[in-house]
């Protein structure tokens, strides 16, 4: 897998949902790249309950990669650098699928944004109401030794991304107590 060491090097080009610097507090309903559709702004006015394993784009499969011996900072670099795991920019895929399997149907979409210069438009498994201001960093999590599966479940088993876990207050709080982490408001609102 030479070609893993292209990785690192490669950029993530999604916008933070939950910069630190800029976009904690997410109130806003509009059009930005916190709501990176037209539907995920209209679930958040509404308040509405996303799906758990939303319709993707193109039919990824983490297990397919995975067993082929990639780990999960190849293509999540931030997560255990900063608040965000990040998602992978499609440079990063096209610079094994220009020769891996270029005649699958998937892959021919997944070039078709490449070449377009666009971003594959992935649907969030994972986020919070703008409204709770919840400010969560995964570093910390990942330095105290919790793996990615105690919150995200068995990935070599998941194609797309579905929602394992549903981040309630109760649920953040009932492992904060057990491992006493932080539990003052602060800690997790902002
Ligand atoms: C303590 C629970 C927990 C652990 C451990 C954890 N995550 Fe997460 N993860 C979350 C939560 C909560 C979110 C939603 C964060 C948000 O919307 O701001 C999330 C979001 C994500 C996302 C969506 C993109 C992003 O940047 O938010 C990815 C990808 C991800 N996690 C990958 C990982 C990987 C890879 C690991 C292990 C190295 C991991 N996570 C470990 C709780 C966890
Ligand atoms: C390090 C190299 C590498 C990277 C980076 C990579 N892939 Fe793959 N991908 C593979 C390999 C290897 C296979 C398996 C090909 C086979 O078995 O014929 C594969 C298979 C696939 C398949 C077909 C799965 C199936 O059901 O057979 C799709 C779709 C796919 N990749 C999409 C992506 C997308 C989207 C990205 C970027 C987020 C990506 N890949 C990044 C190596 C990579
Ligand atoms: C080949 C690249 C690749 C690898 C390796 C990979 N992922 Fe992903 N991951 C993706 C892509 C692309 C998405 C967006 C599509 C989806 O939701 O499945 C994603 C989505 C996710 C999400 C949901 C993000 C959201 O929208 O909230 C989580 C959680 C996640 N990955 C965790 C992991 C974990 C944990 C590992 C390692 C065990 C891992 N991933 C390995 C490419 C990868
Ligand atoms: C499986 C256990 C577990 C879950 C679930 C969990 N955490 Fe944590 N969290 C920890 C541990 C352990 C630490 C590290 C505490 C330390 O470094 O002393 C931590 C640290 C943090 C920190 C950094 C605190 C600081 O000031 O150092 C934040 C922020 C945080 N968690 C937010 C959340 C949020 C928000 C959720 C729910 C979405 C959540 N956590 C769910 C175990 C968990
Ligand atoms: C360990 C992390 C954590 C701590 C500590 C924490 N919360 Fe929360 N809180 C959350 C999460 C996660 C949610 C649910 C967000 C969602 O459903 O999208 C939430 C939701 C809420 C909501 C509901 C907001 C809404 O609009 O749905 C309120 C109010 C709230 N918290 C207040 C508090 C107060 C007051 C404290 C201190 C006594 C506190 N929280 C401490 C993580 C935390």
């Amino acid at each position: 897998m030479l070609l893993l060491g292209a990785i690192a090097s490669s950029g993530c080009s999604l916008a933070p949902r939950h910069d630190p610097a800029s976009a904690r507090y997410d109130t806003s309903p509009a059009f930005t790249s916190a709501h990176p559709t037209f539907l995920s702004t209209v679930q958040d006015y509404f308040d509405m309950e996303p799906p758990a394993d939303p319709k993707q784009p193109i039919a990824f499969t983490h297990k397919v990669h995975l067993a082929h011996g990639m780990q999960c900072t190849d293509c999540h670099a931030g997560v255990e650098k900063g608040p965000q795991a990040s998602l992978p920019s499609v440079k990063l895929c096209m610079q094994c699928h220009q020769v891996i399997d270029p005649t699958n149907p998937q892959i021919k979409k997944v070039a078709a944004y490449y070449n377009k210069g666009e971003e594959i438009p992935w649907q969030r498994v994972y986020w919070f109401y703008p409204s709770a201001h919840v400010w969560f960093w995964h570093a910390p999590h990942i330095h105290n030794g919790i793996s990615c599966a105690t919150c995200h479940g068995d990935m070599t088993q998941q194609t797309t991304a579905v929602r394992y876990t549903t981040f309630t207050m109760g649920v953040c709080l009932n492992c904060h107590r057990q491992h006493h982490a932080p539990v003052d408001c602060t800690t997790c609102h902002n």
